[in-house]
C-alpha cells in the first residue's frame, strides 16, 4: 500500500509499504553494505573500457575506429556523471543510506572516463601534437567547453580523498564539489555544439533532460531546507 511519509525533516515522499517492497529494499541494502557490491561497482564500471579497448584491439569499431572511441568515451562521460549525481536523489527517495559508499568511486570513474576522452582525441585527432592541441581549444567553442568541463573536473577528483576533505574542513569542500552543477552545464553546452552542425538533439535533449531532474530536485531541497 502507498503512503505519504515524511521524509527526515525535509520533505516529503510517497513511499511504497508492501512486503516485496520492504523486502528488496532489505535485499538491496545488506548488498550494498557487504564487502563484495564495492569491487563489483569497480568492474562494472570498468566494462564500457574494457569492451572499448577490446573492440579496438579486435577491429570492431566501424569504419572509423578514432571517431568512436573518442565519441563512446564521451558518451561514457556523460553518464557517469549522470550516475554520480542520481546517487544522492536514490538514497534519499529510496531510503539506501549505504548508496553513499559509492559516491566517491562514481566520482573518480567520471574523472577516468573524461580523461580517457582527453586522450583519444588528443591522440586520434591531435597527434598528441601540444601546440595544436592548445589552438584547437582556442579555436573550436565546443572543444574549449569540454576542456573547461574536464579542467573542473579535476579539484574534484583530486579532493575526493579522507585526508583532502579533513585538510579542507567539510565546508568548504562542500563548496568546492557544487561545481558539479556547472561540470554539468558545461557538458551538456559541448554536447549541444557537437551535434549542432548535424541538428541532431534527441540524446543531447535526453540527457539534459536527466540532469535537469537530478539537479532540480537537489534546488528543491535546498530551497525547502533555507524556508525552515
Ligand atoms: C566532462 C567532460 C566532457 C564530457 C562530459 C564530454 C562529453 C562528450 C560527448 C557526450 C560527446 C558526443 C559523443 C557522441 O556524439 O555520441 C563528445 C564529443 C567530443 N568531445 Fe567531449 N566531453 C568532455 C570533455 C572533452 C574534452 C576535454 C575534449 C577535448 C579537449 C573533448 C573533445 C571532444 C571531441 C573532439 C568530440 C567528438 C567530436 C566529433 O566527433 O565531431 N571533450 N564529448
Amino acid at each position: 500500500m502507498a503512503t505519504k511519509r515524511k521524509w527526515g525533516n525535509s520533505m516529503l515522499v510517497w513511499t511504497s509499504k508492501s512486503s516485496t517492497d520492504l523486502a528488496v529494499k532489505a535485499v538491496a541494502t545488506r548488498w550494498l553494505a557487504s564487502g563484495i557490491s564495492k569491487p563489483v561497482w569497480w568492474v562494472v564500471s570498468l566494462l564500457p573500457a574494457a569492451w572499448l579497448f577490446y573492440a579496438a584491439a579486435s577491429d570492431n569499431l566501424g569504419a572509423n575506429p578514432a571517431e568512436a572511441l573518442i565519441r563512446s568515451t564521451g558518451d561514457w562521460t556523460l553518464r557517469a556523471l549522470c550516475l554520480v549525481l542520481a546517487i544522492t536523489p536514490l538514497r534519499t527517495v529510496f531510503g539506501i543510506p549505504s548508496l553513499a559508499r559509492f559516491r566517491r568511486m562514481a566520482g573518480l570513474f567520471v574523472y577516468f572516463y573524461a580523461v580517457l576522452h582527453l586522450l583519444a582525441y588528443a591522440w586520434f585527432d591531435m597527434g598528441f601534437d601540444l601546440v595544436q592541441i592548445a589552438k584547437d581549444i582556442a579555436k573550436r567553442p565546443f572543444i574549449l567547453v569540454g576542456f573547461s568541463a574536464l579542467v573542473l573536473l579535476t579539484p574534484l577528483a583530486l579532493t575526493s580523498f579522507n585526508r583532502a576533505i579533513k585538510a579542507l574542513g567539510a565546508k568548504r569542500w562542500q563548496w568546492l564539489h557544487r561545481l558539479v552543477y556547472g561540470i554539468a552545464g558545461l557538458a551538456i553546452l559541448h554536447f549541444f555544439w557537437m551535434r549542432a552542425g548535424k541538428h541532431n538533439f534527441a540524446e543531447v535533449a535526453v540527457y539534459a533532460a536527466i540532469l535537469s531532474v537530478l539537479l532540480g530536485w537537489r534546488l528543491q531541497r535546498y530551497l525547502v531546507a533555507k524556508r525552515r
